[in-house]
């Protein structure tokens, strides 16, 4: 069965900013629980700014965006329900991996014994297991990815924000991730808000991809992916996914008509 319960709402939301950019030009939008949904869009057509208005991070100019029907910034300030990944790792480069994964707990105060049972075990869920005691400095990008990660979902979070966040990786790693992503996102049957300009990785991800488009930051396209996962990069339907995805970004950018 379909859960319908919203979590994130864009209602008529322009982003201009105080430069005079207009970044959001109307955009509507309703995310629903246990979606993947991923912003498609060449560079500057304002995905980030969407994605961290979700997380508190800035405000509409005109029109509203909710969280689970909440002001995003209460639902920050008050739970551990929304959490961000970003491009770069973001590690505190003093802390151990363990250390950077308990961080987050630290600051919401759960008990000592609790948080380090939680961190370790988010860190074997992303293969970390054998580096708890490890310094960022030591590890690959992708190990600092998964660093990050597990960080983020040390909170259980019922919204995972990640922006771009394998775009640094070499296509190897890229894809062992995102399979990776895959697994936790069915098993923990969580939202997932996921921004790209990577048309091969929104169709094996998501179940449904926002295209936006640069005309300035307006959402030209809903695709349902309806592929059943994990999916096979090579299958024809795949191919014709991305293909679909790929003219709709060249329309997007003003480079091609839709068929
Ligand atoms: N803090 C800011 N102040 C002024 N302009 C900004 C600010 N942040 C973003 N912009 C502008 O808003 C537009 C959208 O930026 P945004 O970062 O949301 O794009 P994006 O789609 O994430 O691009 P990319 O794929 O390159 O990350 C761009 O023109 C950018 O220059
Ligand atoms: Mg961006």
């Amino acid at each position: 069965m379909v859960n319908e319960k919203e979590v994130v709402l864009f209602h008529g939301v322009d982003k201009v900013y105080n430069t005079g950019t207009v970044a959001l030009n109307q955009l509507n939008l309703s995310i629903k629980e246990g979606e993947f949904i991923s912003f498609l869009g060449p560079s500057g057509c304002g995905k980030s700014t969407a994605l961290r208005m979700v997380a508190g991070l800035g405000e509409a100019t005109r029109g509203k965006v909710e969280v689970f029907g909440k002001n995003p910034k209460d639902v920050i300030e008050t739970s551990n329900d929304v959490a961000f990944v970003f491009q770069d790792a973001n590690l505190l480069p003093w802390r151990t991996v363990l250390d950077n994964v308990l961080l987050p707990l630290e600051l919401r105060g759960s008990d000592k014994k609790s948080r380090k049972e939680t961190a370790i075990r988010v860190l074997e869920k992303v293969g970390l297991k054998d580096h708890l005691k490890s310094y960022p400095r030591e590890l690959s990008g992708g190990m600092r990815m998964r660093v990050s990660i597990a960080r983020a979902l040390a909170a259980k979070p019922k919204l995972l924000l990640m922006d771009e966040p394998f775009a640094a990786l070499d296509e190897m790693t890229r894809q062992t991730l995102q399979m990776d992503l895959l697994n936790i996102w069915e098993r923990e049957k969580m939202t997932v808000l996921f921004v790209t300009h990577n048309v091969y990785e929104a169709v094996y991800l998501s179940s449904r991809i926002a295209v936006m488009s640069a005309r300035p930051g307006r959402l030209s396209n809903l695709i349902d992916v309806d592929l059943p996962y994990p999916r096979e990069r090579t299958t024809a339907k795949f191919t014709e996914y991305v293909d679909f995805a790929s003219q709709s970004l060249e329309h997007s950018i003003g480079r091609k008509e839709l068929v």
